[in-house]
C-alpha cells in the first residue's frame, strides 16, 4: 500500500481526473494523502496549454529530486497532458521521474506502481504509458460519484478530446479526437451524484457544444434527458457545461437553457481575438461578425445570459489595429469575465511550426495588462449597476476571508458573499435569495433577503 499525494494543475477536466485517479487508487488499497511530507508517492496531474504550466511542474520535480533520489522507496511520476506531449522524454532526461502516464492512461496508476514496487528498489525500472487506452484498459469515462460525496458541487465529463485544429492549441495532440459518452450513462451519474449531494452539476467538454456529433445526438438532446433523469426530487438546483464554441453552440441549445429553469443561462465562449485576421490565423472557423453574431443570438434568446469568454494577445502578426479590436470587443461585449493568455507557441502545433512568435514578450505583457484594466471596468460598472438587485444564489460554504459570512454564486456565476446563515453547515447547497448592497470588479457584497432572515429580523 503506498500513501500517494495527488499535486493538479490545468483545468477543470484535469481536476476530475485527479479525482477518479484517486478514486481508482482507493479501490486499490492505497492511501491518497493530504500532506505531501507524508507521502511515499507524489504525482502531478499536468497541463501543457501554455509553457509556464510546463515550467511549474519541472520546478516542481526539481525541488522533489533530493528527496526522490536520497530515497529508493519513494515514488515521482507526472499524469496528464505533459505526461502525454512530453513523457517519454521526460522519462529519459529525468533520473528522479519514476513514471508517466497519458492522458487516457491514468487509470493504470496502480497497476504502475505495482510494477515499479516488484523492481529492484534500489533502482527500479521506469514505467511510461502514452496514446489511447486499449480495449482492455479502464475507461477514462467511467466516473464514481463518491468522489464527491462532501461538496455540493459534481462535475461530469460527457465528451473529451477535441477535432478542430486551432493554430495554437495542443488540446488536440494531448487528449485526442472527440468522443462523446453515452447519454443514458452520463444522465444516470448526475442523478447519482444528486442523490450523493451534489446540488450543481458541471457537465465538462473541450468542445462542449459538439457533444454528440457523431452519434447523432447533441448537446440539448442530453440537457433535455438530464433534466427527466434527474428531477427536482433528486435536490438537482443547477446544471452548468463548459466550454462552448462559437461555431457549434446553436440556437436550439440557447432555448433549451431557456426552457430548462435549472440549466444556469451561462455560456463560456472563448472569441479568443477581436480581428478577423487574427481569428483566420488562429484558425477558429468563425470571423468577428460571426462571433458577434452569436453573441446578439443568445441575447435575443436570453437577454440576461451571461457569457465568458477567453482571449490570447500577442499572436503571432498581432498588430496594434489587431489588439484594438479585441479591446473594443471586450469593451462592448458585456461579458462577465474575460480570461486573458499570452500567446505561447506549443511544440509542434501549426502557429509554432510555422509562425514567428513576433509579438516581443513586452508587449504582450503590456496587451494583457490593458485588456485586464478593460475587462475590469465592465467588471466594475456592471456591479455598480447591480446595487440594490436580487439574485437567487447557491450557498457554499464560509468565506475564506470572513468567518462570519458565506459565499455562493447566482445563475450567471458571479461570486456572492453574504450574511451567514444561523443554522451553520446546513446551509450549504441551499438557494438563498440575497439583494447587492455594493460591488467590486469581482465579488457582490449582498445582504440575505430570504425567509429565514426575515423571521430573524422579526425576533
Ligand atoms: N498560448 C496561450 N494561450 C492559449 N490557450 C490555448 N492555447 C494557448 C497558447 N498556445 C488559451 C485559450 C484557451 C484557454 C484554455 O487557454 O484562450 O481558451
Ligand atoms: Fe486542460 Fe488543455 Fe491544460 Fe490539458 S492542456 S490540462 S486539456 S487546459
Amino acid at each position: 500500500m503506498r500513501k500517494v499525494h495527488l499535486v493538479t494543475f490545468g483545468c477543470q477536466m484535469n481536476k476530475l481526473d485527479s479525482e477518479l485517479a484517486a478514486e481508482t487508487l482507493a479501490d486499490a488499497g492505497h492511501l491518497v494523502v493530504d500532506d505531501e511530507s507524508l507521502a511515499d508517492t507524489v504525482v502531478f496531474n499536468t497541463c501543457s496549454v501554455r509553457d509556464h504550466a510546463e515550467q511549474r511542474v519541472l520546478s516542481r520535480l526539481a525541488q522533489l529530486k533530493p528527496r526522490r533520489l536520497a530515497d529508493p522507496d519513494f515514488r515521482l511520476g507526472i499524469m496528464g497532458c505533459f505526461a502525454e506531449r512530453d513523457g517519454e522524454d521526460l522519462l529519459r532526461k529525468l533520473p528522479h521521474l519514476d513514471f508517466a502516464l497519458g492522458t487516457r492512461q491514468f487509470l493504470r496508476l496502480p497497476e504502475v506502481l505495482e510494477r515499479l514496487d516488484l523492481g529492484d528498489s534500489v533502482k527500479p525500472e521506469k514505467a511510461g504509458l502514452f496514446g489511447p487506452a486499449g480495449a482492455e484498459s479502464p475507461g477514462i469515462h467511467q466516473s464514481h460519484p463518491r468522489a464527491r460525496h462532501q461538496g455540493i458541487q459534481g462535475f461530469v465529463s460527457v465528451m473529451r478530446g477535441c477535432d478542430n485544429r486551432c493554430s495554437y492549441c495542443i488540446v488536440p495532440d494531448v487528449r485526442g479526437g472527440e468522443v462523446s459518452r453515452p447519454a443514458g450513462e452520463i444522465a444516470a451519474e448526475v442523478r447519482a451524484l444528486a442523490l450523493a449531494g451534489a446540488r450543481e452539476v458541471t457537465l465538462l467538454g473541450q468542445n462542449i457544444d459538439a457533444y454528440g456529433k457523431h452519434d447523432n445526438t447533441s448537446l440539448s438532446a442530453l440537457l433535455r434527458l438530464i433534466d427527466e433523469t434527474a428531477g427536482p426530487e433528486t435536490g438537482l438546483v443547477r446544471l452548468r457545461f463548459v466550454t462552448s464554441h462559437p461555431c457549434d453552440i446553436s440556437r436550439e441549445l440557447v432555448e433549451t437553457v431557456r426552457d430548462l429553469g435549472r440549466v444556469a443561462a451561462h455560456f463560456h465562449m472563448p472569441a479568443q481575438s477581436g480581428s478577423t485576421r487574427i481569428l483566420a490565423a488562429m484558425r477558429r472557423g468563425y470571423t468577428r461578425e460571426e462571433y458577434d453574431d452569436k453573441l446578439a443570438m443568445i441575447r435575443d434568446v436570453l437577454p440576461d445570459a451571461s457569457i465568458a469568454s477567453d482571449f490570447i494577445v500577442g499572436f503571432p502578426g498581432e498588430s496594434e489595429a489587431d489588439y484594438l479590436a479585441t479591446r473594443e470587443l471586450v469593451e462592448t461585449a458585456r461579458f462577465t469575465n474575460s480570461y486573458i493568455f499570452k500567446y505561447s507557441p506549443r511544440p509542434g502545433t501549426p502557429s509554432a511550426l510555422t509562425m514567428e512568435d513576433d509579438v516581443p514578450d513586452i508587449e504582450k505583457k503590456r496587451r494583457n495588462n490593458d485588456l485586464l484594466a478593460v475587462q475590469n471596468s465592465v467588471n466594475a460598472n456592471r456591479g455598480a449597476g447591480l446595487v440594490g438587485r436580487r439574485f437567487t444564489v447557491l450557498a457554499e460554504g464560509v468565506s475564506s476571508r470572513d468567518a462570519r459570512r458565506w459565499t455562493g454564486r447566482t445563475e450567471e456565476n458571479m461570486i456572492c458573499v453574504f450574511d451567514a446563515p444561523p443554522e451553520g453547515e446546513a446551509f450549504q447547497g441551499r438557494l438563498v435569495e440575497v439583494e447587492v448592497e455594493s460591488a467590486t470588479p469581482l465579488t457582490l457584497f449582498c445582504r440575505r433577503v430570504d425567509g429565514n432572515a426575515r423571521e430573524q429580523s422579526k425576533d
